[in-house]
């Protein structure tokens, strides 16, 4: 067994990102087409959509502020990364220790959000006592007793459980875990009627990866609920891990979320993160922009499919690099929690659209008020290449909506990639349109998006900007 739970996290590190800082005047606004309201969250798409979109905390990351605003914004659901898990719940035995768990709860409960717990039974992460139980009647005492109290412990704030995790071998055999060979095939029903005794309101889950296709794993996992439904054990939920390789989203993903759906199982995207090659380029990251796309699609078109959680935030912080030797980049933001291209997929596989919107009638001509924009524009760049974040704040008093941002680039920088916006370029002159979701921008109110460029060595950052042809403050 393994007990990795204390690895230290990974830091990685870029260089340090470049501002500049010039004042400009006041220019004319050309009025753009208003564009419907759209949300401009990831929770606000899933939420328009009755469905929770998740990510896998450590508490102590949210000591940093980029993460914490992240994670307060952007997830409607919470799942503990590591704190619920046996080895750090109950490290010796009878002996409960929620502290860590609980500070993942009250994160929940202070945002509103959903928490989901993660998990009762599990082959790795659970504490070295249980290694010690040789009789399996004694085991089944004791892996009741765990499921028990954490599940009363957490009853009337966790909404679902992955109750057992991992139980099975991609052949579709059991795993032949301590559970399994102690105990027998009884272990995994035994701890799904606990838990359902413990929290009779909490959804009751199976989880596992590899078995995202339809295929030997993911078949034992259907046969597995098929036999719980019609012998009366208790069961609501599959959940599906989904730790992709880039390229790699099955083709029948949505099929199979079907097919478990249609036993009158939730189903749900748990543990989502899709690894690459590091370091990453524009064209892996692209891909890994419609491997997103796809799994929050295949959610969106099930009915039963609760949401998609993702198993972190920041390449920063992520289990990939430590456990698959080489690869990385597998999460949403950049270890600077830059949005990357995943994130536009990930928006528009739930809605959200990236598409540039149709142009209508242009409105009369108005004269804009000075200083009524700001914006700023960090960088992180390399050899010769950078991947830029820009932020555009409405600083007037009205509401805009759909916005055009343009600049100059003064040193032959050519944009190759762009997320969160519709970036064009012409020689010098870069012009950015919103993306339909992030059109509105309230008085006050302000988005980001980004790109990924080449330069030839010299990479200053623009020096004027306009918004809906008006002159913007550089911030
Ligand atoms: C991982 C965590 O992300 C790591 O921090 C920890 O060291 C090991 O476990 N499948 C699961 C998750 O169900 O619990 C695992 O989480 C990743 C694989």
């Amino acid at each position: 067994m393994t007990d990795d739970s204390k690895r230290p996290p990974r830091r990685h590190r870029r260089p340090l990102s470049v501002a500049a800082a010039v004042l400009l005047a006041a220019g004319a606004a050309i009025a753009i087409p208003q564009l419907a309201e759209a949300a401009t969250t990831l929770q606000s798409l899933a939420a328009a959509k009755g469905k929770t979109v998740g990510f896998a905390l450590t508490s102590s990351y949210l000591s940093e502020s980029a993460y914490k605003n992240i994670a307060d914004t952007e997830f409607n659901l919470v799942v503990a990364e590591n704190a619920m898990k046996w080895s750090s719940t109950e490290p010796s035995r009878n002996s409960f220790t929620y502290a860590a768990g609980d500070q993942v709860a009250d994160y929940a409960a202070s945002g509103g959000k959903q928490l989901y717990g993660h998990t009762l039974v599990w082959h790795q992460q659970y504490p070295s006592w249980v290694d010690g139980i040789s009789s399996g009647t004694d085991l089944l005492a004791a892996m009741k007793n765990h499921v028990t109290n954490v599940a009363q412990h957490y009853a009337g704030k966790v909404t679902a459980w992955d109750v057992v995790n991992e139980a099975f071998e991609d052949n579709g055999s059991r795993r032949q875990s301590i559970f399994q060979t102690r105990i027998g095939n009884t272990y995994i029903e035994e701890a799904f009627k606990a838990a359902r005794a413990a929290d009779p309101a909490a959804k009751l889950c199976i989880n596992d990866y590899s078995t995202d296709a339809v295929n030997a794993k993911s078949t034992a996992i259907y046969n597995l609920v098929q036999d719980f439904k019609a012998r009366g054990i208790p069961i609501d939920c599959v959940g599906f891990q989904a730790h992709l390789i880039l390229g790699q989203v099955p083709s029948d993903l949505q099929a199979n979320l079907q097919r478990f759906a249609n036993l009158g199982v939730d189903v749900r995207i748990t543990e989502l993160d899709v690894r690459m090659t590091t370091p990453s380029d524009a064209s892996e990251l692209a891909t890994q922009k419609s491997d997103f796309q796809k799994v929050f699609t295949a959610c969106a078109n099930v009915t039963r499919c609760t949401g998609v959680t993702v198993w972190g935030l920041t390449d920063k912080y992520s289990w990939v690099p430590d456990v698959f030797s080489g690869y990385g980049a597998a999460l949403i933001w950049d270890e600077n929690y830059g949005k990357k291209p995943a994130y536009d997929g990930a928006a528009a596989g739930f809605g959200g659209t990236t598409t540039t919107p149709t142009p209508t009638t242009p409105g009369p001509t108005t004269p804009a008020p000075a200083g009524a924009c700001a914006v700023s524009y960090a960088v992180n760049q390399w050899n010769t290449g950078f991947t830029a974040t820009v932020t555009v704040r409405n600083t007037g008093s009205s509401a805009i909506n759909g916005w055009t941002l343009t600049w100059s680039y003064t040193a032959g920088q050519t944009v190759t990639q762009a997320w969160s916006a519709t970036v064009t370029q012409s020689g010098s002159a870069v012009t950015a349109t919103n993306a339909a979701w992030n059109a509105a921008l309230p008085a006050g109110g302000s988005t980001s998006f980004g790109f990924n460029g080449t330069h030839g060595g010299s990479n200053p950052a623009p020096a004027a900007y306009t918004l809906n042809g008006a002159a913007c403050t550089v911030a």
